[in-house]
């Protein structure tokens, strides 16, 4: 008899526990998601410094947190490129320029006298360069083209639609890893164009050269860990991380010098 009333006190205490905490206490208590929690776990990037503070080359700030593009990029996945992918080309590059006459050089003249058979250089050098552009081109609270560069891609794409398609169309034929690029050509007019490994758009043995404006990165070290092997995915994932404002300043300090 005893047992049955302390069963039914207990009941009645959790009816009226669970009354009292009903919607609105309930939703106070959320436990984070998994993915947030890791997410959480990253350093700052402003911590990343290149390993010879006297190089020529030094890491960029990155102009955001590492979280700032969630859920579209993870902060985990940033991180790991940021500061251990992007100053590994950094720290090689430096190394690679030490004590030659590419130590005065800025990466642009490098790049675009490059002897491809020197792969070390070929691969940091542009390694450097690429994740440069990539960092700064992307952001939070990314929107649509607008002023030059939106009337621009209207005249040489036909519409952004136009432009995303083929875009992505570029993308997703790349076999292994490489870049993605919008670029300015000789003619001035705006190209979407690919590239393998770390070359760009700069070197001379470019299929296609011209100065990039826009770069996407879809060696698996950008993706993998969120989107595993659906680049697809994350492809489609970029156009919401776009720094449209940025893209639109690096075409208007090319416009002048091709017009
Ligand atoms: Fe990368």
């Amino acid at each position: 008899m005893k047992n049955i009333l302390k069963t039914g006190i207990l009941f009645l205490s959790l009816l009226t526990f669970g009354g009292c905490k009903k919607d609105k206490d309930l939703v106070e208590v959320t436990i984070p998601e998994p993915e947030k929690a890791v997410s959480q776990q990253v350093g700052d990037p402003d911590d990343v410094k290149a390993e010879d503070p006297d190089g020529p080359f030094q890491m960029i700030p990155l102009p955001y947190a590492y979280n700032a593009l969630e859920p579209f990029i993870d902060a985990k996945t940033m991180e790991i490129h940021y500061s251990k992918h992007h100053v590994n080309y950094c720290n090689k590059l430096n190394a690679a320029v030490k004590g030659t006459e590419l130590e005065n050089k800025n990466i642009e003249e490098i790049l675009a006298k490059l002897d491809s058979k020197n792969l070390d250089l070929r691969n940091n050098g542009g390694g450097y360069y690429n994740h440069n552009l990539f960092f700064e081109i992307l952001g939070q609270n990314a929107t649509e083209p607008t002023d030059e560069i939106a009337e621009k891609i209207t005249l040489d794409f036909g519409s952004f639609d136009e432009f995303k398609k083929h875009f992505s169309e570029k993308a997703n034929k790349i076999f292994g890893s490489g870049w993605v690029w919008l670029i300015v050509d000789m003619n001035g007019k705006l190209v979407i164009t690919t590239t393998t490994n770390q070359d760009n758009p700069l070197m001379p043995n470019a299929e296609q050269k011209g100065k990039p404006i826009l770069a996407l990165d879809v060696w698996e070290h950008a993706y993998y860990l969120k989107y595993q092997n659906k680049r697809k995915d994350y492809i489609e994932a970029f156009y919401n991380v776009i720094n449209w404002k940025k893209v639109n300043e690096k075409f208007n300090e090319i416009k002048p010098k091709t017009e």
